[in-house]
């Protein structure tokens, strides 16, 4: 059931910084938080743990039936399941595999459209995602369409897993990002795309605190409210 809390959307390609922007306006705003990304990922883990493939789609629907997912503010919008931690878990590389296919089916993007609308709820939400302002709240008060080139969100991310002193190709990252945005933009079902209505920041030349200023004060215009 739609209810009238406020909704801002923030859309965008993998690796531009859409949660990170998300997060914290939804601590600005004291709203809630809905990583869309994270429900298909959690039904995923689910049909891995049960060995469920991509195909059987009677028993993937069942399995999103079931799905609960949560992102307390005081987890610091870690996604949970039962109360328990699954971040870290979502993010393996299996997990992020079985992910992408399950969403490029419209049966399951459908059946997953319920537990995404149920988050929003006064005060309001942040949904971050590639079809949030598009699909599940075409009647957002805030769409943002944030961008950036796939040069510069490979070598972000190239930077990231150095610092964490974790080992990377450039090359091999940049070739699966392009990939992986092919894949998102031209898929039949919800494809990755800005909203005619969104706002659309092209951050490849922007700090993070810059894109965030940005957001905020357009975000703060659009709802007539102080972040
Ligand atoms: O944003 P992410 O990497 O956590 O998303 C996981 C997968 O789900 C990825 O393949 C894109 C897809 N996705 C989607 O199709 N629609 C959304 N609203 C969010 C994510």
């Amino acid at each position: 059931m739609q209810n009238d809390a406020p909704v801002i959307t923030i859309d965008g390609p993998a690796g531009v910084g859409k949660g990170t922007l998300a997060k914290v306006l939804a601590q600005r705003f004291k709203f809630h938080f809905l990583d869309s990304g994270a429900t298909y990922r959690a039904l995923a883990l689910k049909a891995i743990h049960e060995n469920v493939d991509v195909n059987q789609i009677d028993r993937m629907l069942e399995l999103a039936a079931g799905l609960t997912v949560a992102f307390p503010a005081g987890g610091a919008f870690a996604a949970h399941a039962g109360g328990i931690n699954i971040d870290d878990r979502l993010r393996s590389e299996a997990c992020s595999s079985m992910a992408s296919k399950i969403a490029g089916r419209p049966e399951v993007r459908a059946a997953l459209l319920g537990l995404q609308r149920s988050f929003q709820q006064t005060p309001g939400l942040v949904a971050d995602g590639r079809d949030m302002g598009t699909v599940v709240f075409p009647c957002a008060k805030v769409k943002i369409f944030l961008d950036a080139s796939c040069q510069q969100r490979a070598q972000r991310r190239y930077k990231q897993l150095i610092a964490q002193g974790i080992s990377a190709s450039f090359e091999h990252l940049f070739d699966a990002m392009r990939a992986r945005d092919e894949r998102d933009r031209t898929r039949s079902t919800a494809p990755l795309a800005a909203a005619e209505d969104a706002w659309v920041i092209d951050s490849t030349e922007m700090t993070i605190d810059a894109v965030v200023k940005t957001a905020l004060d357009y975000a703060h215009e659009r709802m007539g409210m102080m972040p």
